[in-house]
């Protein structure tokens, strides 16, 4: 039966030669481009990378990126070489965590943190710092002793203003952009959001008031002052059906920059799934808008999820059509970023469905990213790479 398919089938020869063309043309075009091409030899590539995602979104000054899961980085060497060849940017997936870097009070353990930041600059990569300030994945020191009462407010304070000074002091000058804060702005199913929509249950707010989100700001910027201080979240671009979380953000954000503030841009998560609907007009809309502020912008956590039957390998879309809305959401979060000129990055929570945060918090869904379990590149991926080679010749001739 497949035999028969792909005999029987005319193979669309003239459209394909073009695409060859094209990707031939690129690949020259790209080797007087030392960057891309020196990342590849870097890591000793099988195959130059000239029709990468990365060095396709490189002649239009854009940075696709994705987070690194430190448990296979050196370590797998088909994880390593996509991480290497496609990617122009990186973001810790974890170990830049309290957590990771402090699991002992007064203890750093930055081995798995400098070890990313060395392969990024290796490989002519820049490295997202993630994060300083959430309510998540906080040492166990730091959490119980505020339940217990024996690290009061001034003190907690203080170990924030210390956590924020040591970690971005540790990596000055290394890091691109920084998620200085993560998460503070309530969702509309929260229960307590302050009157200017900032969560009043979050971890941060709950003890040390609201001022702290603009505190960590000023600190962060005390510590590295060439790093970009970006303000990180999800469903900040219309995704849960209104807008309101963005115009909290937005409007908080306006005041924080009015009154000298270091923020420098706006991490958009990009966490959709297939089964809520996504309105690529809002999505642009609003990172627009926040450029407009003189902010950056950036998708820094970008994945489609949907409800899958099988695991691993085996992983399939149970609804068909969630098989052509997962690469179509991927591409149209891209379009929408690179339709904004303060769009600098776009980066995808993880390399491959087989390694994802999905399954393990969203229920029966997984088929996230850009590529399957079995590191093969999947529909998102030449969704993105046709949607970039087609930009090449209109987008951004200012650039
Ligand atoms: C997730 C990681 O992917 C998981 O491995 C970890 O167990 C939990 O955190 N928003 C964020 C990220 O800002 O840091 C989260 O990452 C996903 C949601």
């Amino acid at each position: 039966m497949g035999t028969t398919l792909s005999t029987s089938r005319p193979r669309p020869g003239r459209p394909r030669s073009r695409v060859r063309l094209v990707t031939i043309g690129l690949a020259a075009a790209i080797l007087a481009v030392p960057s891309a091409v020196a990342a590849a030899d870097d890591a000793g590539a099988p195959q130059a990378p000239g029709d990468s995602l990365r060095a396709i979104a490189a002649r239009e000054g854009l940075r696709i990126g994705t987070a690194v899961d430190m448990a296979k980085l050196g370590t797998d060497t088909a994880y390593t070489s996509v991480v290497a060849d496609q990617f122009s940017v990186v973001t810790p997936e974890n170990v830049m965590k309290w957590d990771a870097v402090e699991p002992t009070r007064g203890t750093y353990d930055w081995q798995a943190a400098d070890r990313l930041v060395s392969f990024a600059e290796q490989h002519d990569q820049l490295v997202r710092g993630h994060t300083l300030m959430w309510h998540n994945q906080l040492p166990g020191w730091l959490t119980s002793g505020v339940a217990d009462g024996s690290i009061g407010t001034a003190e907690l304070r203080d170990i924030l203003h210390q956590h924020v000074t040591d970690e971005v002091g540790h990596f000055r000058g290394r890091i691109w952009q920084w998620d200085v804060a993560n998460e503070v702005f309530a969702n509309s199913w929260d229960s307590h959001p302050l009157a200017d929509g900032v969560n009043g249950d979050d971890f941060w707010v709950q003890h040390l008031g609201e001022g702290v989100i603009a505190d960590v700001f000023r600190w962060a910027h005390q510590a590295d002052p060439k790093a970009l201080l970006m303000y990180n979240d999800y469903n900040i671009t219309g995704e849960d059906g209104t807008n309101a979380k963005f115009q909290a953000v937005y409007d908080f954000v306006k005041r924080l920059r009015a009154q000298g503030v270091p923020i420098d841009g706006i991490g958009e998560q990009g966490h959709l799934d297939t089964q809520y609907g996504f309105d690529p007009q809002t999505f642009q809309a609003d990172l627009q808008a926040f450029g407009d502020l003189g902010l950056k912008v950036a998708v820094t956590e970008a994945d489609v999820r949907t409800f899958v039957s099988g695991t691993g390998a085996d992983e399939v879309p149970t609804d068909q059509l969630a098989a052509f809305a997962q690469p179509y959401e991927f591409s149209a979060m891209l379009t929408g970023c690179r339709l904004v000129r303060q769009c600098i990055s776009f980066t995808a929570w993880g390399v491959d469905d087989g390694d994802s945060w999905i399954p393990n918090t969203f229920s029966g869904e997984g088929y996230g990213l850009l590529y399957d379990a079995r590191l093969r590149p999947k529909q998102a991926y030449f969704a993105l790479r046709q949607d970039l080679l087609l930009g090449l010749s209109a987008h951004r001739t200012d650039g």
